[in-house]
C-alpha cells in the first residue's frame, strides 16, 4: 500500500475507533451514566478512584463509570445468568482466567468480588473498541447459542457475562477486571483494591 492509503487506512481506523469510545455514554436507556463523585480533571488524569452508587441497579442492568479515561462497566447479574457461566466453560478461551487479566482477589468464573456484580473496563482486548452489552438469550443476529454477553462491533469478538472471551474470536483474552472493592453494600471504589489484597 503506498503512504496515501496507509494514512487513508489510519484515518478510517481512527474515526471508527472514536465512534465507538463516543457511543459508550448511550448503552440503552436502562442504563445510567453514573458519575457520583467528580474529582478534578488533574486528579482524574492521575487516575483518582471513581465512586460507583449501585444502590439503583436493577438485575440485568449494566452501569457505566468513568475511570483514568476508560469506561468501566458494573452489571448486575441475575441467577440464571450465573448459573449459565458454567455452562460456557467448553466454549471460552480461558474459563478460570490463568491469564492475569484481574487482580488476584477476583476469582472463579465469575471473575467477581461478589458473584451478583461485574466489574469490567469496557475496552475490547483486541483493537480497544467498546463492546456492547447483549444480555439478552438467543437474539436473532448473535445466534441460538448466545447467553447474554458482550458483543464487539468491531470485528465481531464474543464475551460472555463474566467477561471470559469465546474461542474463534480475534481478542486474545478475557475483558480486564479493574481495582475496586466495596465501601459499603451499594458503594463500589473503582481503582482501589479490597483491602487486604
Ligand atoms: S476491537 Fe473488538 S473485535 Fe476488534
Amino acid at each position: 500500500m503506498n503512504q496515501e492509503g496507509v494514512n487513508k487506512g489510519r484515518r478510517r481506523l481512527l474515526i471508527g475507533a472514536t465512534s465507538a469510545v463516543g457511543a459508550v455514554g448511550a448503552v440503552g436507556v436502562a442504563v445510567p451514566f453514573v458519575a457520583s463523585w467528580n474529582p478534578s480533571a488533574k486528579a482524574k488524569a492521575a487516575g483518582a478512584p471513581v465512586k460507583a452508587d449501585i444502590s439503583k441497579l436493577e438485575p440485568g442492568q449494566q452501569m457505566i463509570v468513568e475511570w483514568r479515561g476508560k469506561p468501566v462497566w458494573i452489571v448486575r447479574r441475575t441467577k440464571e445468568t450465573l448459573d449459565n457461566l458454567e455452562k460456557l466453560n467448553g466454549s471460552v478461551r480461558d474459563p478460570n482466567s490463568e491469564v492475569p487479566q484481574q487482580p488476584a482477589y477476583v476469582k472463579g468464573i465469575n471473575r467477581s468480588i461478589k458473584p451478583e456484580f461485574l466489574v469490567l473496563v469496557g475496552i475490547c482486548t483486541h483493537l480497544g473498541c467498546s463492546p456492547k452489552y447483549r444480555p439478552e438469550i438467543a437474539p436473532a443476529d448473535l445466534g441460538d447459542d448466545w447467553l447474554g454477553g458482550f458483543f464487539c462491533p468491531c470485528h465481531g469478538s464474543r464475551f460472555d457475562l463474566a467477561g471470559r472471551v469465546f474461542q474463534g474470536v480475534p481478542a486474545p483474552t478475557n475483558l480486564e477486571v479493574p481495582p475496586h472493592s466495596y465501601l459499603s453494600d451499594n458503594v463500589i471504589l473503582v481503582g482501589v483494591d479490597q483491602e487486604g489484597a
